[in-house]
């Protein structure tokens, strides 16, 4: 039966106005204008409103460390002034065999981090997700290691990402690793690698990017290898932001007065000079050299003070925003940090998989 448009917004308790917009804009299929006045079939049930709920997609997150890529991963962060906003992921699960690590991750990402060796925890992963993300160890494939590649005890370990991504087939995944993998000296580590994650079935891409041209005020270059499922569009890698590089000058000039303060974690090592490293002063117009995990007295000295770097500094040239925190003591912090992904790196490369997975898209639709 057609009764007026007043009629069905007062039974629904809406205003005839509200009413009257959604019938000009055709939400109301049975409505029509008769002369001046809208009717409506009385039996038409009230559109529900569609919430603009935004999907997200579940991540697994392995070698978390204190969660520098974690933290990129899932956005909504800020660093020198700029917003970098939430992401579709959510981190569901996280490992980390360093006590220390775990304690900083739950302050500032959550309490879904399991503390312990990943061979033993493996089957304690949930059943399901749509991303799996690590950066596995570095020490056998870094420069500064022994090079021993995959056949060393911890880069090996990137067998734990391909047994957690064949458990879980998820959409994408990501395994993150010291640009020296792509060395001739670690063709063979690489191609073993390429090899057993292809043999999953991914499409695979593989990259080097400089965190200087993201908007990180540091040299640092790492691999990303990103595996998307064959009902998965391939992944389209982040363009650079920026071919302005961010200097160290603009990243931490505002701490040069700042006092030690070991809540902000601005303490720095009065460790000597050890070997060439240990030398190594920033240039105030450039950004910084990588931030390295084994640092100690290897870290670099301030482009102007007569001290090393702070570990607040070095958590800025990390792209680390001043709202997390590291709990622990200076070394263990050091060790954190220098291991740790560019939140900012990693932020860029989780919004290119955001697109690839039709993310913002998928979010409008619902
Ligand atoms: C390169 S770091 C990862 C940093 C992290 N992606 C971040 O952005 O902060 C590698 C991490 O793997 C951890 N690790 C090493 N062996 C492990 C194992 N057997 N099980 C779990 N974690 C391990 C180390 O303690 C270290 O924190």
């Amino acid at each position: 039966m057609l009764v007026s448009l007043n009629e069905y917004a007062r039974a629904h308790g809406k205003s005839g106005d509200t009413l009257r917009r959604m019938a000009e804009k055709g939400q109301l299929h049975s409505a029509q204008k008769i002369g001046r006045n809208w009717v409506v079939d009385c039996d038409e049930d009230y559109p529900v409103q569609k919430r603009n709920v935004q999907k997200k997609y579940s991540v697994v997150s392995l070698f978390s460390g204190c969660g520098g890529m974690d933290l990129g991963f899932t956005g909504g962060f800020e660093f020198l002034g700029k917003r970098f906003g939430k992401t579709v992921f959510d981190i569901v699960w996280a490992n980390e065999i360093s006590s220390a690590a775990c304690k900083t991750y739950r302050s500032n990402l959550g309490d879904h981090i399991i503390e312990g060796d990943i061979n033993k925890v493996i089957g304690q992963l949930p059943t399901a997700a749509d991303v799996v993300i690590g950066g596995f160890p570095c020490q056998d494939i870094s420069v500064n290691g022994k090079m021993l590649g995959i056949k060393g005890k911890r880069s090996s370990l990137y067998t734990a990402i391909v047994d957690a991504v064949e458990r879980l087939h998820p959409k994408v995944f990501v395994a993150e690793n010291v640009g020296g993998l792509l060395m001739k000296k670690n063709e063979e580590s690489l191609n073993k690698i390429l090899e057993d994650f292809g043999a999953l079935g991914y499409r695979i891409h593989y990259q080097l990017y400089n965190a200087t041209d993201y908007g990180v005020p540091q040299t640092r270059e790492r691999i990303f290898i990103v595996g998307t499922r064959a009902d998965v569009p391939a992944f389209k890698p982040p363009a650079p932001t920026t071919s302005v590089p961010i200097t160290v000058k603009e990243a931490i000039k505002d701490l040069e007065s700042r006092a030690q303060d070991e809540r902000f974690s601005h303490i720095w090592s009065l460790a000597n000079v050890s070997g060439q490293q240990g030398n190594r002063r920033m240039i105030a117009d450039r950004p910084g050299y990588t931030i390295r995990a084994e640092c100690h007295g290897n870290i670099q000295f301030h482009y102007s003070l007569p001290r090393r770097i702070s570990m607040r500094e070095a958590a800025r040239i990390q792209s680390f925003p001043d709202t997390f925190m590291f709990p622990s003591k200076l070394r263990e912090t050091e060790r954190q940090i220098g291991n740790a992904v560019p939140p900012v790196l990693a932020w860029h490369v989780a919004k290119s998989i955001e697109a690839t997975l039709g993310g913002a898209n998928e979010a409008r639709r619902i």
